[in-house]
């Protein structure tokens, strides 16, 4: 039978209680991890979140009937034990913070039984993602979880901290929002007052941030939950939160130093890790050329060499071929691979077919000087040289090329790099490389929408020196936007915005909107700005990345209580779900049968 409180307080947590207790009463209280019987003696391992503590049942200090009520505890029953703190009678477990003592019994209350759990709830646990998802409320009881989210509890709680502290204002913005198509897919919200018309729920608070500057909030901030309707990856969840912030009469030198300092002071304070600041920063042509990334991991080399001039005029067809079609050649050196069996090679090449390349030329140098390739045949002798020079290729090395337009060969090799790096275990989890990506191209050509579309946003100041070229080369239009990055992960984005109307109003002609479109959009955000507006500039972090980082976790959904899956379903609610009829009727909403 489950017992109350009544009255009993708890007055320790498990590992609140230590060697200078010795000789105390304490009161705590927990799920019970395992028991194990001595005959005189039973022990039971006791769990709260903050860890684990020995209590010692023996009938002369709890009496018969809390004796008998001790034989009866399995895994994960619910208790209150009330006892004395005693050194550890038995040899200290140095595994545990608490291993030097133990609680012996004086009262113990049965709080709750509990049926035998799907799984052990145990650190490291082997248990399937699925079944974990479908009970994660004892997924969550998993000691490897709490941890991961009590840090994330301290780094939200330093990010209000730091911020208050620099003069910023935590203000609220809406989640039924209205719908502005720029950007992801919206998750839409029926309304029921007015039939067949829908909110839009957030994918950033990034209007209202905006009007928060030009009705003079100066600096405001927010731990904001955003929603994304695209398809989820390991660092990807339809709803996740941001650490969003925006600025008013700055540039980005102060947006950048703010973040700078922010970031410096939670890394050290949660993960006692020393952020040398100010960042480095990349403008995002270097990191493409160098790296075939736009959020480059710099923990190591291996580089990409743009060799287009050295093959120009070469007999492979396959390279003069990209360089007639305006791409280039590029390549990488995978230093000391150059014995690659072929069939890890022929793998390689397979992982750069599912980048979009075409293929994967390779050279490798064997030790005498001569090489083993794919297209040496097609060379000269000294074609062949030049293109391992540029390499700095010696013997031993591995060289992979890629040959297309760039932007395919960016990611090519940008992807390659990085899963050589993964297989020969180049990358240092406890390395953090911080760096911010500067200077991205304002506009994107989408081939399937035939425009161009913003890259970050329809807002994102262009680079004055820049803007007299939109009309004649709008590609080659840098914005006032950045990036930090963390290790190869886009950890948050931000950039200036746009003030004047002029700019405004001649970026959405570019972007293909007429003056009518962009005002029944984002009327009330050009009209708020005719009334007196700061210059302004903002980022928003993925917290969710930033905590998945320090833990080193392989996925967000590590560091969120309640995750989504890959189909954004929750497995443990099953949402989402059919509703009633009723509901449908009041929304005035029909489902279509297939
Ligand atoms: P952006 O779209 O770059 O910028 O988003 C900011 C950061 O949010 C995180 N993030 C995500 N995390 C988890 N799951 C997702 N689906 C997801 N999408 C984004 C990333 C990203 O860097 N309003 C602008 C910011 C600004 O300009 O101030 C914005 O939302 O870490
Ligand atoms: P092929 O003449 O098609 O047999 O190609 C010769 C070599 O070039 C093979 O190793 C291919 O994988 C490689 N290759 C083909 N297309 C490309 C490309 N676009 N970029 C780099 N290498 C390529």
């Amino acid at each position: 039978m489950a017992e109350s409180m009544n009255g009993l307080h708890r007055s320790h947590r498990c590992t609140e209680v230590s060697s200078q207790d010795i000789g105390e009463t304490v009161t705590v209280m927990g799920w019970v991890q395992k028991r194990r019987n001595l005959g005189a003696l039973i022990f039971i391992d006791l769990r709260d979140r903050s860890g684990i503590l020995q209590v010692v049942f023996d009938e002369n200090s709890v009496g018969k009937e809390g004796f008998e009520k001790a034989g009866t505890l399995r895994s994960e029953y619910v208790i209150a034990v009330t006892g004395k703190v005693q050194q550890r009678a038995a040899a200290v477990n140095e595994n545990l913070k608490t291993g030097d003592i133990e609680v012996i019994a004086e009262q113990i209350r049965i709080l709750s039984e509990a049926e035998t759990p799907p799984f052990p709830i145990e650190e490291n646990s082997q248990t399937k993602d699925e079944v974990r998802l479908k009970y994660r409320y004892l997924d969550l009881r998993r000691p490897d979880i709490q941890k991961n989210l009590m840090l994330r509890s301290k780094v939200i709680y330093l990010m209000r901290e730091f911020m208050m502290k620099e003069g910023f204002l935590e203000i609220e913005t809406p989640i039924l929002c209205k719908s502005t198509p720029e950007g992801a897919r919206d998750y839409l919200v029926p309304s029921r007052v007015h039939p067949g018309n829908f909110y839009a729920l957030p994918q950033s608070p990034q209007l209202y941030k905006q009007l928060l500057m030009c009705s003079g909030y100066d600096r405001y901030f927010q731990i904001a939950k955003c929603f994304r309707d695209e398809d989820l990856r390991a660092d990807r969840q339809p709803e996740f939160t941001q650490a969003d912030m925006e600025l008013s009469f700055v540039d980005i030198d102060d947006v950048l130093d703010v973040n700078e300092r922010l970031l410096k002071y939670i890394f050290k304070e949660a993960i006692g890790v020393d952020v040398q600041i100010p960042l480095q920063r990349m403008p995002w042509q270097e990191a493409m050329d160098r790296f075939g990334s736009d959020k480059p991991d710099t923990r190591f080399g291996m580089e990409l060499h743009d060799v287009s001039e050295v093959v120009k005029g070469c007999g492979f067809g396959v390279f003069t071929g990209a360089l007639e079609q305006g791409g280039s050649v590029r390549g990488i050196n995978a230093k000391g691979q150059g014995s690659m069996p072929r069939k890890k090679i022929d793998k390689l090449v397979e992982f750069a077919k599912g980048y979009g390349a075409k293929g994967l030329a390779y050279l490798s140098i064997n030790e005498d000087g001569t090489y083993k390739s794919s297209f040496a045949k097609f060379m000269t002798e000294d074609e062949l040289k030049a293109l391992v020079d540029a390499l700095d290729g010696e013997a031993g090395d591995l060289l992979l090329f890629a040959a297309d337009k760039n932007k395919i060969v960016w990611n090519v090799l940008g992807a390659l790099r990085l899963e050589i790096a993964k297989e020969l275990d180049l990358l240092d989890p406890n390395q953090y490389n911080f760096l911010w990506v500067t200077e991205f191209p304002l506009l994107e050509w989408s081939d399937e929408e035939n425009r161009y579309m913003a890259m970050h946003h329809p807002f994102t100041m262009p680079m004055e020196e820049d803007w007299e070229n939109v009309d004649t080369d709008p590609g080659s239009v840098r914005a006032k936007a950045y990036d930090i990055v963390l290790n190869g992960t886009e950890l948050g984005g931000g950039s200036v915005r746009i003030h004047q109307d002029d700019i405004q109003e001649k970026m959405f002609e570019v972007l293909g909107f007429t003056k009518e479109s962009a005002h029944e959009q984002f009327g009330f955000l050009l009209d708020a700005f005719k009334y007196g507006v700061p210059p302004h500039a903002g980022l928003a972090y993925g917290v969710d990345r930033m905590v998945m980082h320090m833990v080193h976790a392989d996925s967000i959904r590590d560091v969120i209580a309640f995750p989504k899956v890959k189909d954004a379903s929750c497995l443990m609610t099953e949402a989402p779900g059919k509703v009633d009829e009723k509901q449908l009727e009041e929304l005035q909403l029909k489902i279509e049968e297939e």
